[in-house]
């Protein structure tokens, strides 16, 4: 039996979609629950060619035996919840997606709130999506709950009494963070940080499960790092200098042109210090390292790559026991056997 967190290591869009479903595939645990925030999330998920870009539904959504959860700390959007059920309708979600009855609603007003404030729009550069002013009536007790939503009566149940007796049953328990540690409404780049803590700690709390259960904490790192919004970046640099390492990204949520930056290793060290990491994921290690595109076998990896990686493994202390090469599940080289 095992339950993991997984979570994000800097300022979000660190390839969580793309380890999730490499993990889902691989271990296929039994139950997967989405933790974070909410709807400002976007994962890209992509396998046998197809893509898909997910915000609320957990990512490991294409291992059909699992049971598919959203904890009661994640604000549900039930226009993207029904949108996300359609758009994946051939992985039949319906009758194994549950939504926590705690899970506070996010509504049109939240999002025009969010999107037509000069601080948050403006000033935070937040997604617009509505999950600050919906977490915010979540402290001041005004939010609706997903139980009293007669849309999502067939959706509700009890994710943390489930994901309890799942992890009791001796069953695997996979937990999806979203954003990344940098974005931490307590750790992070304040006030350029998103509505809610993010780091491990919390996103178990956000499915109901207590410390003294999670296994593994799972941080994942891009190779390089992106931000998008406002706020400090301490290793950031120039759009022509991206373009020339060509590492220039767009998010998936908003569109926005990404801020790119260098490997940030004292970042990297405070992440994996808050978060409890046990194993970190290292994901776009092809697009620094070009020669180690699709390479599946850690020998084959470049010397530059391996003494990237070993500064990492030095400065934090955590085993990069994940390394991505490529989008496909195929470009990955698991280390965590050597880990036993
Ligand atoms: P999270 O927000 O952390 O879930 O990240 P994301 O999945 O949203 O990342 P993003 O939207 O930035 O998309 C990353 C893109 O890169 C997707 O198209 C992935 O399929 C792809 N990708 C993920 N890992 C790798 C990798 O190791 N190498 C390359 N070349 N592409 C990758
Ligand atoms: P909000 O969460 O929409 O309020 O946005 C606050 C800040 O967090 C902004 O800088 C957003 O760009 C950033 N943010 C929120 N969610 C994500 C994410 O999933 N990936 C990357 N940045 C995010
Ligand atoms: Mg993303």
């Amino acid at each position: 039996m095992t339950c993991s967190v997984l979570v994000g290591g800097a300022w979000g869009d660190e390839g969580k979609g793309k380890c999730i479903t490499y993990l889902c595939d691989n271990d296929k645990p039994n139950i997967i629950a989405r933790a974070g925030v909410g709807p400002n999330a976007g994962h890209s998920v992509e396998f046998n060619g197809e893509k898909y870009g997910l915000r609320l539904v957990p990512s490991g959504f294409m291992h059909t035996d699992a049971k598919l959860l959203i904890g009661a700390g994640v604000l549900v959007d039930t226009d993207v919840f029904f949108n996300e059920l359609d758009y994946l309708g051939k992985y039949k979600l319906k009758g194994r997606t549950h939504v926590d009855y705690r899970c506070s609603i996010l509504t049109e007003d939240h999002k025009k709130r969010d999107k037509g404030s000069e601080h948050l729009f403006k000033k935070i550069g937040s997604t617009g999506s509505g999950c600050g002013p919906a977490n915010s009536d979540r402290v001041l007790r005004t939010a609706k709950m997903a139980k009293d939503i007669p849309e999502l009566e067939d959706y509700v149940s009890d994710v943390a009494l489930e994901t309890n007796e799942a992890i009791d049953n001796g069953e695997d328990v996979f937990i999806e963070g979203s954003q990344g540690f940098a974005l931490s409404l307590y750790y992070g780049t304040y006030p350029y940080v998103t509505s809610k803590d993010t780091t491990a700690s919390t996103f178990a709390a956000d499915v109901g499960v207590g410390p003294t259960k999670v296994d593994e904490v799972i941080n994942v790192f891009k190779a390089y790092i992106t931000r998008v919004g406002e706020g400090p970046f301490a290793t950031e640099i120039s759009q022509e200098e991206a373009e020339k390492l060509d590492i220039e990204e767009y998010g998936t949520v908003t569109g926005r042109r990404r801020r790119v930056g260098l490997f940030d290793m004292d970042l990297a060290k405070e992440s994996c210090m808050i978060n409890g990491a046990t194993q970190i994921a290292l994901t776009c290690v092809d697009r620094l390292y070009p020669n180690c595109a699709k390479t599946q076998d850690y020998s084959d990896l470049s010397a530059d790559t391996k003494s990237f990686i070993s500064d990492i493994e030095t400065a934090t202390g955590v085993p990069v026991t994940i390394i991505s090469t490529g989008p496909d599940l195929k470009d990955t080289i698991d280390l965590r056997s050597e880990l036993l």
